[in-house]
């Protein structure tokens, strides 16, 4: 397998194969994001094996399995490639029209996008009946769930091969059509940004809306804390392609969502998001 993309995501997934046995190559433009994350996937599997969740065996095996490269060549002989990069249409259809020049002809390219059309991506490739949606949630090691898209011309295999895998890793699986936001962030994504109005036009704090969200609904997380967490930079584009997608000005983003990305507080990953988390005590983010 390959994964392309060693951010939050793609160092989840690539701990989840190479956990589950799978050899795996992760590839990133950046070396120090590279290094970053093959450090936390260690430190993880380190942390399996101190909760006796992973045998010794396997904990020696992951780490073998495992290999980290800026070269996206290193990838030509890998049966499937889940791509985790930045959320833009167009930096997306590039790698893969890349991929598509690199992988064996057989191979799928699976993307882990949360929100752009898995057909036009298919578009960029001379092989649309092998490109799926293979989303999974965040963070991938721990989330029960993968959303699998099928694009216009997704064929059955790629499908059945894409299931059987996230089942591999313990996963269920629900299935979408290809459209914007798919099932789950065309229902979430509304909701965080309804949030963010909520914030915006004084009706009260972030820590009201968190609290009322998570005792008033049962979430375990409230809806501005899990922006934080998935990374607003993510949230603000999967609104953007929803209200392109959608025609719909209700998914136009929030004016504060907008702003907090411009002034990159782009949240936890970045130290500061609707929260403080470098100054967790005072939480003076809002
Ligand atoms: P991130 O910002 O943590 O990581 C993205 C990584 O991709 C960075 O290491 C960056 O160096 C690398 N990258 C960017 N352009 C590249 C290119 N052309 N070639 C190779 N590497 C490149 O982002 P995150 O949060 O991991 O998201 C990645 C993808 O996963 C996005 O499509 C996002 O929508 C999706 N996703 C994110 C979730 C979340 O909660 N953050 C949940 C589910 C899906």
């Amino acid at each position: 397998m390959g994964v392309v993309g060693a951010g939050q995501m793609g160092a989840g997934i690539a701990q989840l194969a190479a956990v589950n046995g799978v050899d795996v190559w992760l590839y990133d433009l950046d070396s120090e994001a590279l290094t970053k994350a093959q450090k936390s996937i260690s430190n993880n599997i380190q942390r399996l094996l101190t909760k006796g969740q992973i045998s010794q065996a396997t904990s020696v095996d992951a780490v073998k399995r495992l290999r980290c490269s800026s070269r996206l060549e290193d990838l030509h002989s890998v049966d499937i490639v889940v791509e985790a990069i930045v959320e833009s249409e167009q930096v997306k259809k590039s790698l893969f029209a890349n991929l598509d020049k690199i992988v064996k002809s057989s191979a799928i390219l699976a993307s882990n996008t949360s929100s752009i059309s898995i057909t036009r991506l298919a578009s960029a490739t001379s092989r649309p009946s092998q490109v799926i949606g293979m989303h999974f949630m965040n963070p991938p090691p721990i989330m029960k769930l993968v959303e699998i898209i099928r694009g216009a011309d997704t064929s059955e295999d790629a499908y059945r091969a894409t299931k059987c895998l996230a089942e591999r890793f313990g996963k269920t699986v629900i299935c979408s059509q290809d459209y914007s936001g798919f099932i789950v962030n065309r229902i979430l994504m509304p909701m965080i940004n309804e949030a963010f109005h909520t914030l915006y036009t004084g009706v009260a704090t972030k820590e009201d809306i968190d609290t009322g969200m998570k005792l008033g609904t049962n979430h375990p997380m409230g809806p501005l804390e899990l922006a934080d967490f998935i990374g607003l930079d993510v949230c603000l584009s999967i609104m953007n392609v929803l209200q392109a997608g959608l025609g719909d000005d209700k998914y136009a983003p929030c004016p504060l969502l907008v702003q907090y990305v411009d002034a990159g507080r782009l949240g936890k990953k970045r130290g500061v998001g609707v929260y403080d988390y470098c100054n967790a005590a005072a939480k003076t983010g809002g």
